[in-house]
């Protein structure tokens, strides 16, 4: 296998960068070349040349999806920073609000999505939230969203969850299905996912009440960053809530935030 040119580098990072935002700066060279090496060899082409040449051709067959998921991390799990989720539970019991719509921008297999549901049917079953409450997931990544829409895992990966809550909101496979858990329809049916690029005019998702956009940063540059941030912070409401990860830093936008917390804000009302 061939080594990765300088050229062919900045060509597909070239790519990336104006179809969905990713940022390679030149030190991700051995990262691009590593994720990609497998994938090249398996389409049985000669280097990665021929790849940049096929991403960039009218008909890649579904590749550039491919190239997407395999430079993108999906890294994720139930409950991501607890305290993200204590603070929404502090909120909403001093709000008690009758309706509730929350968007994960960044969804990845859908844990945030469903632990969000989970905090949120238990608060529903305590009268402190309606019926009324939905959760929208989106992703660049089909991968993942199809996984996301089942809403099956290894049982391994629901381990850090109450006995109580494993038991109220999933289901244990049984036979052939044996290790793996998926989450309860009653929960579901509340959740749905959608593809979405932030790096591009989002259309008419709707208004969100809580947003979160977490662990999606990191991959664009300053101003593809501050552009997603102002894009995404449009679809929440005024006295809405928005979550980051606490270690993407702080977030330069147009839009005026009240800080709450680590990663948490508060969109002004005005
Ligand atoms: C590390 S995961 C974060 C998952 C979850 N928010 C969390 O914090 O656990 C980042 C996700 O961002 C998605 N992503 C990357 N670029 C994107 C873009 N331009 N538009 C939408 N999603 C994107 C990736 O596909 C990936 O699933």
């Amino acid at each position: 296998m061939q080594t990765l040119a300088d050229d062919t580098f900045r060509g597909i990072a070239e790519l990336m960068t104006s179809a969905i935002g990713l940022s390679f700066p030149a030190n991700k060279k051995s990262l691009m070349s590593s994720r990609l090496a497998p994938r090249i060899q398996r389409l049985g082409l000669p280097g990665f040349e021929d790849y940049l040449a096929l991403l960039s051709g009218r008909d890649d067959g579904g590749e550039f999806q491919m190239a997407v998921d395999l430079l993108t991390t999906n890294e994720t799990y139930f409950f991501r920073e607890p305290k993200h989720f204590e603070l929404l539970e502090q909120d909403l019991v001093r709000s008690k609000p009758r309706r509730l719509a929350v968007w994960s921008a960044a969804s990845s297999f859908g844990d945030e999505a469903y632990s969000t549901a989970m905090l949120l049917a238990e608060l529903e079953r305590r009268g402190v939230l309606g019926k009324d409450w939905s959760i929208l997931g989106t992703d660049i990544s089909d991968r993942v969203l199809r996984s996301a829409v089942q809403g099956i895992y290894p049982a391994e990966r629901l381990r850090e969850l109450s006995a109580e809550r494993l038991q109220r909101h999933c289901l244990r496979g049984e036979g052939e299905s044996e290790g793996l858990v998926q989450i309860h329809p009653q929960l579901r049916k509340h959740v749905r996912f959608g593809q979405l690029n932030l790096c591009q005019p989002l259309g008419d998702i709707g208004e969100f009440d809580v947003v979160f956009l977490r662990n999606v940063l990191i991959y664009f540059d300053a101003p593809t960053k501050r552009q997603v941030v102002d894009r995404v912070l449009a679809q929440l409401r005024p006295g809405g809530l928005f979550f980051i990860g606490t270690a993407e830093g702080r977030v330069a936008c147009d839009t005026a935030l009240r800080p709450l917390a680590p990663g948490v804000f508060r969109k002004s009302e005005s």
